[in-house]
């Protein structure tokens, strides 16, 4: 039964694509749980770059099955839209299968995005803008259309008209805005839906069927546990379960169904969108590893904020998560600094905290402590063990086992699938 949920420990953007794409080589099924168009995932295979917002990485392995689970948002002209790209360079995506039970984004979803952050002035969430929040509001609302939905069109249209007329006196009269008309988003999202017909399933079943088969399964998570809804730093986090928990939700699996949990982190932190970051670096330092590991949105394009890794935001991943190894990301991208910092507690009004704040009010006023490292001249992209590693680079990672009680399971190296470096084999 060797099924492995990945990840982010952080604030999304770890290089769980990387990382998915690399266990999906060994794993049979590849399962999106969460989120929709807002997370971006960038994959290099052979010097080409792919960026995913809505298939899962397995997707660039034409004979694995590749699900989008019943927890994500699907907004269908993102999805054909990323199937025609996949499919004009030749990709073959026959693998892929969509939950009919997943809800769908709704052009008034994506307008509405933007209208509430634009109301929220400075208190704005800076969201990707893609309608995500909105939807998940739906479909807790109970008033969500489905994917299933788009296969019965009179049934489709008879729901986008209960909606509209809800969303239309929203835009009009709060909003001030013009109304929406049925007749295009009913054209153009019907004819999504034939495009998507073939993909459209009861996924919870088929992964079902493939864990009791012994097939290996992986649960590929977007975002990250900061952005969690209920665990994240609220309120800003996204609308959906990015920990290990909601891989269960989202894919229909049982809890004991789940075998390892892969906490990706990077050896610096990263956000996107505003709140509170303790180890945020707005200085040269922080310049240089923007520019040097190019961090700016996949989505969005907007520069991310960078800072120095934050062990307590790692440990608080770990326990939510209940994280059985970690998968340390970019380190190659810190190459050449003089020194690298790592956070290991935060000091508050004189006083050390080891617990990671709920309060982000708290969170802001936290003072990290350092622990200072010499920094690697290079890293190895071909490295074939921990000893193949600059001694300082061997030291940082050491020190991250230490303070976290657990293993890097995968070191990646490098941007490509194949510069990674695995010390246990997850789905052994
Ligand atoms: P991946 O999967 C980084 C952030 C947004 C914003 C907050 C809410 O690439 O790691 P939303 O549009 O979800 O309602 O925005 O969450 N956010 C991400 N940040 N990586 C992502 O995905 C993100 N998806 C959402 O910037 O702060
Ligand atoms: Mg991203």
């Amino acid at each position: 039964m060797p099924t492995v949920v990945v990840v982010g420990t952080q604030w999304g953007d770890e290089g769980k694509g990387k990382i998915t794409d690399y266990l999906a080589l060994e794993s049979d099924v590849v399962v999106r749980y969460q989120g929709g168009p807002n997370a971006g995932h960038t994959v290099v295979v052979n010097d080409e770059v792919f960026q995913l917002h809505l298939l899962p990485s397995g997707i660039l392995y034409p004979e694995k099955l590749s699900v989008i689970g019943n927890g994500v948002v699907v907004d269908p002209e993102v999805l054909v839209k990323e199937i025609q790209g996949l499919q004009s360079r030749g990709r073959d995506i026959s693998g892929l299968r969509i939950s009919a039970r997943a809800h769908l984004i709704m052009p008034y979803h994506r307008v509405l995005d933007a209208l509430q952050e634009e109301s929220k002035g400075e208190g704005k969430i800076g969201t990707t803008l893609k309608g995500v929040g909105p939807a998940y509001m739906d479909k807790s609302a109970r008033v969500g259309i489905r994917v299933a939905d788009l296969l019965e069109p009179d049934v489709f249209i008879q729901r986008l008209e209960a909606n509209l007329r809800d969303k239309n006196r929203v835009l009009k009269y709060i909003y001030g805005r013009e109304e929406l008309e049925a007749g295009p988003i009913i054209e153009s999202y019907l004819k999504a839906g034939e495009i998507l017909r073939p993909y459209i399933t009861d996924t919870a079943i088929l992964i079902n069927r493939a864990i009791r088969q012994g097939k290996k399964v992986l649960f590929e998570g977007a975002q990250g546990t900061l952005l969690d809804l209920d665990h994240g730093t609220y309120p800003y986090v996204t609308s959906s379960h990015p920990v290990a928990g909601g891989a269960c939700i989202g894919a229909g699996v049982g809890p004991t169904r789940i075998d390892e949990v892969v906490g990706v982190a990077k050896a610096y932190t990263s956000r996107v969108g505003d709140g509170p970051f303790p180890t945020e670096l707005n200085d040269e330092i922080g310049n240089w590893i923007r520019e040097t590991g190019h961090e700016y949105g996949v989505t969005t394009g907007r520069p991310r904020r960078i800072g120095w890794l934050d062990l307590m935001m790692i440990n608080y991943a770990s326990v939510l998560n209940g994280l059985t190894a970690i998968a340390l990301t970019r380190l190659d991208v810190l190459c050449g600094l003089d020194k690298v910092k790592v956070a290991y507690a935060y000091r508050r009004g004189g006083q050390v905290i080891t617990e990671f704040p709920a309060s982000f009010r708290e969170l802001a006023d936290c003072e990290p402590v350092y622990e200072e490292f010499p920094g690697w001249p290079e890293i190895d992209p071909a490295a074939k063990s921990i000893d193949d590693l600059h001694p300082n680079a061997r030291q940082f990672v050491e020190f991250i086992s230490e303070k976290t009680g657990l293993e890097a399971a995968i070191i990646s190296l490098g941007r490509a699938r194949d510069q990674s470096l695995t010390l246990r084999d997850l789905f052994g």
